[in-house]
């Protein structure tokens, strides 16, 4: 992650203290500046004051004696002074008693300054002249009697070129600037070298930090000294190597249950291979009990069924005779009737023994409409589902549900077998009545039907057998087949 400068604790610290520095130079530098400034004009004033006044102590007495050419000697001297560029006296009316310049004055544009309105002939007093190569101070004294203060003689005005001045006030201020830009330098680098040094052991700690992240949890601070960042490095530290172990143990953890993982994976793959075997050796047993059930069936129906064919012949033969020989025996009828009915239950039965171990012949398939199958079922079974059970104080119901669906490949006499067997066991399910439902369901793959019953239903047990012939609950009344 980058931050930006100005959002960064060092660059906030350099622009805040940096900012600081720079100001307090700037503002040091100023007030230096100006106090050199004022010293050095202080200093002009009191000299050209003093000129003045030194001027008006000498001049006095040869103003009285009228002692001109003293005066101008006076004057001339003065005028050497290489900072005095003009010296006038003049008397109490203004007239130019004597004067003297420098030759770069031009002493009519100097007079004019006195004759515009800065004329205070009473009071020593200073102001500026600005001429086109120079700028001058121009300082006045009054010169009085000697002995009073009341009658004034006249007036020296004393020039002095600022230039001098002015020079060495440009020198400070430049001086001022170069302290300012090298001392706001250096508080600009201090500053950025100091945070420098102060941030690095963040800096450290961001670096570990990243790497502890990736997961180097080898890395540690180094600690430079205990002070507030150092014992912040030392609780950094602390913190990874309690992540480090905790990570470690948790490692240790994962691959505990990993190993538990494999373990129970191959226990389960172990488990479901022996159940396998058990169900195939269990379903090979079934499946060779089954044929051998299936071929004893078989053989004792071949048998079964030649007897009855006998006593079925037999009985209608004795059927006849009787009708011939003695048609009003109603008792003997009545029991060749019974022996006849039994003999050709028992024939019933030896089909379904047969058909159970398919020794009938295979019938040919044909595409029939699953709806009008289940219609003759309903049909056929009535008799049974409606009457006897009515008979028995019952009611019950048969409500078919069959929308369209596709002609199937079928028999549709084993179909209407398969129905009328299971409508059989519903009403037999349902002693005190119910509702018996059928329908049948177009899917992706077939037709599907559903018969179901608001019978006793069938405990698991139950249901762990029913496909398993000659099972029944119901005793010398079944057959489970
Ligand atoms: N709709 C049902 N409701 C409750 N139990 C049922 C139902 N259908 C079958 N059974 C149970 O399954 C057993 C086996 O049925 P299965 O039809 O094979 O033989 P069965 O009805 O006993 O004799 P039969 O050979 O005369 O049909 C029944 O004895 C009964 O206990
Ligand atoms: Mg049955």
């Amino acid at each position: 992650m980058n931050i930006k400068f100005a959002n960064s604790l060092r660059g906030r610290f350099i622009i805040f203290i940096g900012g600081l520095s720079v100001l307090t130079t700037l503002l040091l530098a100023s007030f230096h500046f100006f106090q050199v400034r004022s010293a050095l004009l202080g200093q002009l004033e009191k000299r050209g004051f003093s000129v003045a006044e030194q001027l008006v102590q000498a001049a006095a007495p040869d103003i009285e004696d009228e002692n001109l050419s003293h005066i101008e000697d006076y004057l001339w001297d003065i005028c050497a002074d290489p900072e005095v560029r003009f010296v006038i006296l003049q008397d109490a009316r203004g007239q130019v008693l004597a004067d003297c310049s420098h030759p770069s004055v031009d002493l009519a544009l100097i007079r004019s300054h006195f004759v515009s309105g800065a004329w205070r002939p009473d009071a020593a007093h200073f102001f500026p002249i600005k001429t086109p190569n120079d700028a001058l101070f121009s300082f006045s004294a009054p010169v009085y009697a000697s002995g009073e203060a009341t009658t004034r003689l006249g007036t020296i005005r004393v020039g002095i070129t600022t230039q001098p001045t002015l020079a060495s006030i440009d020198r400070a201020f430049w001086v001022g600037i170069g302290t300012w830009v090298i001392l706001g330098s250096i508080g600009f680098l201090g500053v950025g070298f100091i945070t420098r040094l102060a941030l690095a052991p963040l800096d450290r700690m961001v670096g570990v930090a990243r790497s502890i992240s990736k997961g180097d949890m080898s890395q540690r601070v180094a600690i430079d000294a205990l002070d507030e960042i150092g014992s912040l490095g030392v609780a950094f530290n602390e913190m990874s190597a309690s992540l480090a172990s905790s990570r470690d143990a948790l490692d240790a953890r994962n691959r505990e249950l990993e190993q538990v993982a494999r373990d129970r994976e191959r226990s389960l793959a172990e488990l479901k291979e022996a159940q396998d075997r058990l169900a195939h050796s269990e379903g090979t047993r079934h499946a060779e009990k089954l044929r051998s059930v299936g071929q004893m069936a078989s053989g004792v129906a071949h048998d079964f069924n030649n007897v009855l064919a006998a006593i079925t012949g037999r009985t209608q033969l004795l059927k006849l005779k009787l009708e011939r020989e003695s048609p009003g025996d109603q008792p003997l009828k009545d029991s060749l009737n019974v022996i006849e009915r039994a003999a050709l239950d028992g024939a019933e039965t030896v089909r379904r023994i047969q058909e159970f171990s398919r020794e009938q012949h295979e019938k040919a398939m044909t595409r029939a409409d699953l709806n009008h199958i289940v219609r003759e079922a309903v049909e056929i079974t009535r008799p049974r589902w409606r009457s006897q059970a009515e008979q028995h104080g019952a009611r019950v119901e048969v409500e078919c549900k069959l929308p369209r669906v596709p002609q199937i490949a079928c028999v549709p006499s084993e179909i209407r077998e398969i129905l009328t067997n299971l409508i059989f066991n519903s009403v037999d399910a349902m002693d005190s009545g119910g509702t018996i439902a059928i329908s049948t369901e177009s899917l992706d793959d077939g037709v599907q039907l559903i018969l179901a019953d608001t019978g006793s239903g069938m405990s698991d047990d139950v249901k762990e057998h029913i496909f398993e012939p000659f099972f029944t609950t119901k005793g010398l009344k079944g057959n489970g087949l």
